[in-house]
């Protein structure tokens, strides 16, 4: 066994501050938004709690920004709607998975105006802020300055078509508007203007030396702050980046007129950035969660003893590791964080997620269609988590882990234990007797003193703990599944169903061990799996049971007691049929299919007016003759009677149709269609058809024969 010498003694004075990233309320949550920044954070909360630590979990939905103001032009409502409408959808799918924030608030907020408008009027009294005018780029259509999301162009970096004024997602850069190659605005699409405006700047350029010590060897003002080989390889490795690039001043400010107001008087029409009010929503968070528990929120933000983490995915890092500590350090009242643990994406069945490509597994839909299986959805997720590199979810696996893991290894030993309990002592805890000597559970025929099991068991135990304290969620949650293995081994060998005829008094023993690792997991379970945790500890009844980490072994040896009663166990997990999963994945390609289907619907041509339309002339007209032209397979020349005059036509559906079958067929021609010619031959007109589904062409006629020569308006 690994050993394990730290002792993991909780200082009591300790506040712990653990923070989850604001989703913008602009569309629903998906499992790679889980597995990013919300499970992990849980995990690490909900263990926390268990160690009995002073801890307080925020979150809340992030509703400024381009982010809101663009999804509500997209669905024609107002960014009071649309927040209002995810705010609400998002907090409860939070609940409903057992995610445990102590409160899930709001930057729309009048306490968040407050506290961010307060926060910039605190650094800009100081002296901190940049005063500057400069040309940006305006959309004269629309009469709006853009910035960050209202702009897309090539990213310099990596050359990512579509990336933000902001950002680029694809390769997770900072940008300024000014970098785009090709810039557009994503209101009127076109390239927009230069003009004129003032904005206030962080001078981050003066703030890369101090961050490039502090990120890299923890020290602050020569005091050593947190331990650099705690920070995740992936989250130091984009930090380097950014700082040995060297930072430049930042606009914190925007011509919006969504947001919080610049707090100045010379400020109309300007609003704070979105990414410098949405992490201070963290610290508004804590202030109404404090007014509500009779905290003060002092204590977890200014006091030294405070520890502040935050749980982000990747594409969040520069915002939480540079620029928020930057402001938090010009402030001068905060501390900075200890620890940014921020997780890389999860792709979907060999793709990468994506709201807007539908390509995703939203956490709504499935709580509505699977509400009993949501430790099955935090199991599979935990295991995935993407915490050193993109992971990957499919269903397959779904039903692979759920049926290999939690049905055949950790739902069977825990209800085989419980069942054997109630069917040989009648659900009374059996007493161990320390002096005997059982099978150590490893191998047939290996003996082993009480005290060497609890010994092996306690190993696993302290193992799981340092690994939840190094932000390695997934081997920590091997080891418990470690522990449950085990359990089920140690029935194998030891065989009680065979000695309960021989060796009654030895079965007891072995059942009474079995019993306190069933109690261990249903401790230690806690954090991945709270519903089942609850579970078990009801039915060994013991909803209060509580870990005491300091003292793990005796612990264990004291988790049942004798002759208590335990009540009837139920099944825990069920298995997954495939027919569960061939579901699911028709569900999601229909997803992908509808989506198509509206794109089809959004990427048809923009808006005429009437007089672009008034200047087609549409008549109907008749085929009378059609032939193949020489070496062009896909086109026929027509002859079509129009009333007034007989024309040719050459038409683009040799391969639909053959000419013998065209002739006296009506049609609709576009007739003032200036001439072309096509392979030598004067074409005049154009004929209308439709497309169907498959690609075939269908002759688009009026529905009963009309004169030819007749107008189609
Ligand atoms: O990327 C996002 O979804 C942002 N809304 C995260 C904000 S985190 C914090 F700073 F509030
Ligand atoms: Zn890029």
């Amino acid at each position: 066994y690994l050993r394990i010498s730290k002792i993991f003694v909780m200082k009591t004075d300790t506040k712990y501050t653990i923070t989850s990233a604001l989703p913008y309320a602009n569309g629903p949550l998906h499992i790679g938004h889980i597995a990013g920044a919300y499970l992990p954070a849980d995990i690490f909360v909900r263990y926390l709690r268990m160690r009995g630590a002073d801890v307080v979990y925020i979150c809340g939905s992030d509703e400024h920004g381009a982010a809101i103001t663009i999804q509500a032009k997209k669905e024609g409502i107002t960014p009071k709607d649309i927040i209002n409408k995810y705010h609400q959808l998002n907090k409860q799918t939070f609940e409903q998975f057992q995610i445990s924030f102590d409160i899930y608030h709001r930057t729309s907020s009048e306490i968040h105006h407050q506290t961010s408008a307060e926060f910039f009027k605190t650094l800009y009294d100081k002296g901190v802020f940049i005063e500057q005018v400069s040309e940006q780029y305006y959309d004269e259509q629309y009469h709006q300055f853009l910035a960050d999301r209202y702009i897309t162009g090539a990213c310099p970096k990596c050359s990512n078509e579509n990336a933000y004024g902001d950002q680029c997602e694809n390769c997770g850069s900072t940008l300024s508007p000014t970098e785009l190659i090709n810039p557009k605005s994503t209101l009127s699409g076109e390239k927009p203007i230069l003009k004129t405006t003032k904005h206030w700047y962080l001078p981050l350029d003066k703030d890369t030396e101090w961050l490039k010590e502090w990120v890299n060897e923890g020290t602050l003002e020569g005091k050593q702050h947190h331990n650099p080989k705690e920070w995740k390889k992936n989250v130091l490795g984009q930090c380097n980046g950014w700082l040995n690039d060297g930072l430049r001043p930042r606009a914190i400010t925007r011509d919006l007129d969504w947001g919080v107001p610049v707090p100045l008087k010379d400020a109309e029409g300007k609003v704070l950035y979105v990414w410098l009010d949405a992490p201070i929503g963290y610290i508004s968070a804590t202030k109404q969660w404090a007014l509500d528990n009779g905290k003060n929120w002092k204590d977890y933000w200014q006091n030294p003893n405070a520890k502040l983490y935050h749980f982000i995915g990747k594409d969040n890092i520069v915002f939480h590791t540079v620029i928020f500590p930057a402001i938090l350090k010009y402030h001068g009242d905060y501390v900075l964080p200890e620890n940014v643990p921020a997780n890389e994406f999860m792709n979907l069945e060999g793709d990468k997620m994506s709201t807007s490509r539908n390509w995703s597994v939203k956490l709504d839909e499935y709580l509505q269609k699977h509400p009993t299986k949501i430790d099955e959805l935090r199991y599979v997720l935990a295991v995935n988590l993407p915490e050193t590199k993109d992971s990957e979810f499919t269903w397959k696996n779904y039903q692979t882990l759920i049926n290999n893991e939690l049905v055949a290894n950790f739902g069977n030993f825990v209800n085989r234990v419980l069942v054997l309990i109630h069917k040989y002592y009648e659900g009374e805890v059996p007493a161990i007797d320390h002096s005997q000597k059982i099978n150590n559970g490893l191998t047939k025929g290996a003996q082993a003193t009480i005290d060497e099991i609890f010994d092996a068991i306690t190993n696993k135990v302290q193992q799981y703990v340092a690994l939840i304290e190094q932000f390695k969620f997934r081997d920590a949650l091997a080891q418990l599944m470690d522990i449950s293995a085990y359990g089920n081994s140690f029935l194998q060998f030891n065989e009680p169903w065979k000695l309960i005829k021989t060796e009654a008094e030895k079965v007891k023993t072995i059942m009474g061990v079995a019993l306190n690792i069933t109690a261990t997991l249903a401790a230690l379970c806690e954090p991945y799996l709270p519903i089942t945790s609850k579970k078990i500890k009801q039915i060994l009844n013991d909803d209060a049971l509580c870990f005491d980490f300091e003292n793990v072994k005796s612990t264990i040896t004291k988790l049942t007691k004798a002759g208590q009663k335990i009540n009837q166990p139920s099944i825990l997990f069920e298995k997954i049929e495939d027919e569960f999963v061939a579901q699911e994945l028709v569900a999601l390609k229909a997803n992908i299919a509808n989506d198509e289907n509206e794109s089809k619907a959004s990427n048809s041509k923009p808006e005429i007016v009437f007089d672009d339309f008034a200047k087609l002339d549409f008549r109907v007209g008749t085929i009378t003759a059609a032939e193949k032209i020489a070496k062009a397979d896909k086109l026929l020349k027509l002859e079509v009677d129009m009333g007034f005059e007989t024309r040719t036509v050459v038409s683009g559906i040799a391969q639909h149709f053959k000419p013998e079958d065209v002739i006296g067929q009506q049609v609709i021609v576009v007739a003032n269609l200036a001439p072309r010619k096509l392979r030598g031959i004067q074409s005049k007109g154009m004929i209308l058809m439709a497309e169907d589904a498959n690609g075939k062409l269908v002759f688009q006629a009026p529905a009963t024969k009309v004169e030819n020569g007749s107008a189609v308006n």
